[in-house]
């Protein structure tokens, strides 16, 4: 049997945040769903998220899962404390608990499955991961006896000048045999220089305490600092874009571009400088992103063109153009051929094949067919004040440049609408329609 523990009830003082440390974010999660998603394989009977400082807003973060059993930790007493509060919760526990800190957010489902392994076959009363660092600055150091057995951790504030010279540090990720875990809990004392009750300390007081060291630090890199969470931040991103470099994605300059974990390339694709896909994105082979556009939870077919533009919660179809300085708002499907031209902005409208909305147009809660033509600076005037309505354009219709749709409107197909015009009245398939007041001309007389 085993249980998960993940320990989220810190304040994180060092972020100097008013946001808890754990829904900090990296390449798009929250610190806490990147340790909750590394422990998905492990079968636990239990998952329980120890929280305290703004509980509520950590517990709502968290509440697409379904699993979880959320343990109040008040007040935050340090880390051994939290886990006193898990006793009554598995009252007739008998198994591993493996306790992870929620601020180690690299953290790889391999390593902790490795680490149950080695814990099962030493039968160690508790194994914990350990690493040696070059820089250990803010980490328990890891003291050991002549066999290899730990005898102690010791946190850095409380270590000797010698003692912080030991570079094998604790990573914060543990995994407890219940039974012995809990027999000691309670003899915890906060005589350390934080008044705090460690967990650490149990280690001393267990019979067979055991270290596994992993191969790459960065793994179990804790965050204290947005220091550190940026060297996380660039890490993730280093390591994706390498990834999709080698499946045929270019990056002309990967620094300035950021990757999530959710999105997906074909090949043949060119991110030009500063882009940005953020969420899920599903980008087809031959795209050219950039330079300058932000591209979130969208789909991209094949040979699409986005350049300096924003393209959120939208689909687009194969070969069509958006930008320079286009905005693509939710719920918007853009079909293939199209354009979508300079200071456009497109709202929960579909947009059929080949239509062109090439200059500085909104075009909001509409259905445009095929092959029609926007006019420079139309307008769907969707909005009355109060609700938002619907502007239907029909296949091969064009709008004169200045036009404003006042919406509900139906367009039919092959109308044209002059310039100038504020349309407010359903027009027939095939028609001309002008709206526009006298030219009235005078001659000044001075
Ligand atoms: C802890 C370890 C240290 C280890 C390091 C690894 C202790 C005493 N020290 O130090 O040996 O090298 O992690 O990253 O455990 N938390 C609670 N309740 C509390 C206090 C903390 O839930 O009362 C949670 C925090 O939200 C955080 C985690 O425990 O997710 C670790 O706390 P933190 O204060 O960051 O511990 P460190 O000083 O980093
Ligand atoms: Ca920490």
């Amino acid at each position: 049997m085993l249980a998960i523990a993940i320990l989220a009830a810190g304040k994180g003082t060092r972020m100097k945040s008013d946001l808890p440390k754990v829904l900090h974010h990296l390449a798009g999660k929250s610190l806490i769903d990147r340790v909750l998603s590394c422990t998905k394989g492990l079968n636990p009977s239990h998952r329980l998220i120890v929280v305290g400082h703004q509980a509520k807003v950590v517990e709502e973060s968290l509440k697409h899962y379904q699993d979880l059993d959320f343990v109040l930790q008040q007040p935050q007493n340090g880390t051994g404390h939290a886990i006193q509060q898990l006793i009554p919760q598995l009252k007739g526990f008998n198994g591993e608990l493996l306790v992870l800190n929620g601020d180690v957010p690299l953290l790889k489902e391999a390593t902790l499955s490795s680490l149950l392994k080695f814990h099962k076959k030493t039968n160690a009363s508790v194994t914990f991961l350990s690493s040696s660092l070059e820089s250990p600055t803010g980490y328990g150091r890891v003291f050991t006896n002549e066999s290899g057995q730990v005898k102690e951790i010791i946190e850095e504030r409380d270590c000797t000048t010698e003692q912080r010279k030991n570079k094998l540090v604790n990573a914060g990720i543990y995994c407890f045999n219940w039974q012995q875990l809990s027999a000691v809990l309670n003899l915890l004392s906060s005589q350390n220089s934080q008044e705090e009750i460690y967990l650490t300390d149990t280690i001393s007081l267990l019979e067979k305490a055991l270290h596994y060291e992993v191969d790459d630090p960065l793994e179990v890199k804790g965050i204290n600092d947005r220091n550190q969470l940026s060297e996380c931040e660039q890490y993730i991103q280093e390591k994706l874009k390498s990834f999709w470099m080698a499946k045929g994605v270019s990056f002309i300059d990967p620094i300035s571009c950021s990757v999530s974990e959710d999105s997906n390339f074909g090949i043949d694709v060119i991110i030009e400088p500063q882009t940005h896909l953020r969420g899920k994105c599903n980008i087809g082979n031959g795209c050219h992103l950039g330079p300058g556009s932000v591209i979130t939870n969208s789909t991209l077919e094949e040979n699409v063109l986005a350049i300096h533009s924003f393209i959120n919660e939208a689909t687009v179809g194969n070969n069509t153009s958006i930008g320079p300085f286009a905005h693509v708002r939710p719920d918007s499907n853009i079909s293939k051929n199209s354009k979508i031209g300079n200071f456009v902005e497109i709202k929960k409208s579909f947009i059929g094949e080949g239509t062109k909305i090439n200059h500085l147009s909104y075009v909001g809660d509409s259905t445009l067919g095929k092959k029609i033509n926007i006019g420079a600076g139309t307008i769907t005037a969707n909005f009355d004040g109060k609700n938002k309505h619907k502007t239907l354009i029909d296949d091969y219709s064009k709008t004169g440049a200045n036009s404003v749709l006042v919406a509900p409107i139906k367009i039919g197909s092959h109308v044209t609408i002059g310039a100038g015009s504020t349309i407010s009245k359903d027009i027939p398939d095939k028609s001309l329609v002008v709206e526009r007041s006298k030219t009235i001309i005078k001659t000044k007389s001075d």
